[in-house]
């Protein structure tokens, strides 16, 4: 199979932070295998900005090395990486002042699809939007892009929400949720709503709970100053397993067009119950395997902030009533592996005689790594012994399946900022949908602080706090496996 590269119409993107980690790790080197693949113009322009005085020589030089580092293919391509950083340009800005915008609106070209993007602390966006529009950078074309953390919770997020509102139409602004980027996760929308197979059962009639696990062998990884404050509440939870969470529950949109699919998702997260302590689990790593432990990690001895989160969610509507969701996420956890695991019921009158409990259908989704999906079916064991059953995966690998044009899919922010420059909002977030995800996120975080909550403790290279294998085990259910 061959990927197909539509090339998208040419643009100016202005990255505000361009000399930031995100744009060292992501975005620079997305931008350059969007080039390499031939999806960007020839005129195209990515002009770098940050307070940094420095040439766009240096820029470029900057670039470079990211691209060496981090780009996965093209990275030896010399000549291409030449072609590609003659796009580049850079322009020193003091976001709180006025230096370099005069000269910013020199550079960018009126006319064409102007982006920017605000990879830079959310105390920032709003004194940049300002600006932006003071110098008429923001005229009713171009396109604001905010990173993650969209606020820390209701209050902050709905001011953030006005401040931008002040300057830009929702339909400019591009919320990101790199989850929402990732091929797997949407995926899942494909074998939703493009086979007739799984629809009819997926409810509460049928399915008899969900879990949803995103395990990261890393620490904090030198960002405790802002995960100590965060957790992996506000770090994970209420973003990407709650985008996670709305794609496998919403009703089928109308169409896939940006209002329709996140009409729904906002329903659904509307529609989420109050989660009781006793439904959730927190946890801290403990050092091991080398690595020191969370508290050392944030030079904080002692921090109640979770590495760690489980817990169990319900939603409150006619196809879910009564279907468990679990979830989980944590850090130095045994292995990298993010699964969205689709627990059927057993079936109703067993024939066969089998142990009750003992055969249910399971529709794995694999997001990362090994991107696939495995549905386990029951069969009859081969061979003589009578009718003997037992559980086989039908077990599907995107490399495989695919071959060559699996392996090389996007990265999650490269088809995200090609989305920005297509103006296409589907994958991104609506102001209300943050907003709502706060409004559930926001309780249970005052209850933690109410309660003086302290997290339990895990080992490295665990599956995390052992309370967690109860809040299934007292529901007769089961964890599945965290493997690679
Ligand atoms: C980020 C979080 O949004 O997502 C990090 O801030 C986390 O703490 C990361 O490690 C995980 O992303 P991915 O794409 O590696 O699963």
């Amino acid at each position: 199979m061959v990927s197909r590269v539509i090339p998208v119409e040419t643009f100016d993107l202005v990255i505000f932070g361009g000399t930031g980690d995100l744009a060292r790790r992501k975005i620079l080197p997305g931008l350059y295998r969007r080039f390499w693949s031939g999806q960007i113009p020839e005129d195209a322009r990515i002009i770098g900005s940050s307070r940094k005085e420095m040439d766009d020589e240096a820029f470029r030089a900057f670039t470079r090395a990211a691209i060496e580092e981090f780009a996965v293919d093209g990275a030896g391509d010399k000549a291409k990486i030449a072609e590609f950083l003659k796009k580049l340009s850079y322009v020193a800005i003091d976001a709180l002042g006025e230096n370099g915008w005069d000269k910013l609106s020199v550079a960018v070209r009126p006319g064409v699809v102007r982006a920017y993007y605000f990879s830079v602390g959310p105390s920032l966006f709003g004194a940049i939007a300002e600006r932006l529009h003071k110098h008429n950078l923001a005229d009713d074309d171009c396109r604001i892009v905010v990173e993650k953390p969209f606020g820390h919770d209701l209050d902050s997020a709905r001011e953030l929400n006005a401040t931008l509102a002040q300057f830009f139409k929702e339909t400019q602004i591009y919320r990101i949720d790199h989850y929402l980027g990732k091929e797997t996760v949407q995926n899942l929308m494909a074998i939703r709503f493009g086979n007739v197979l799984f629809e009819p059962l997926w409810n509460s009639q049928y399915v008899d709970h969900i879990q949803i696990t995103v395990a990261e062998t890393v620490g904090v990884e030198g960002r405790g100053g802002y995960y100590d404050k965060s957790g992996a509440m506000r770090d994970m939870m209420q973003n990407h397993l709650m985008q996670l969470l709305c794609l496998i529950a919403m009703e089928p949109p109308s169409k896939f067009d940006h209002d329709a699919v996140r009409d729904e998702k906002l329903k659904v997260i509307r529609a989420l119950g109050d989660v009781a302590p006793h439904h959730i689990v927190r946890g801290q790593y403990l050092a091991g395997d080398g690595n020191n432990g969370y508290r050392e990690d944030v030079e904080n001895e002692r921090s109640h902030t979770e590495s760690f989160i489980a817990l169990k969610a319900q939603i409150e509507n006619w196809r879910w009533a009564g279907t468990p969701f679990y979830l989980r996420t944590g850090k130095r956890l045994k292995a990298r592996a993010s699964e969205i695991a689709v627990v059927f019921k057993e079936i109703q009158h067993p024939i066969f005689g089998q142990e009750e409990g003992h055969h249910r259908n399971i529709l794995s989704i694999r997001v990362q790594p090994n991107e696939g999906i495995d549905l386990t079916v029951t069969i009859k064991e081969p061979g003589p012994g009578g009718m003997r059953l037992v559980d086989v995966p039908l077990d599907m690998s995107f490399a495989d399946a695919l071959g060559p044009s699996a392996e090389s899919v996007p990265d999650a922010y490269e088809r995200l900022i090609m989305d920005v420059i297509r103006g296409n909002q589907t994958l991104f977030m609506r102001g209300d949908e943050v907003e709502a995800a706060w409004a559930w996120t926001d309780p249970i975080i005052d209850g933690w602080q109410a309660r003086n909550d302290v997290p339990k403790t895990y080992d490295t290279g665990s599956t995390g706090p052992v309370d967690s294998e109860m809040l299934l085990q007292r529901d007769k259910r089961s964890w599945r496996e965290i493997e690679p």
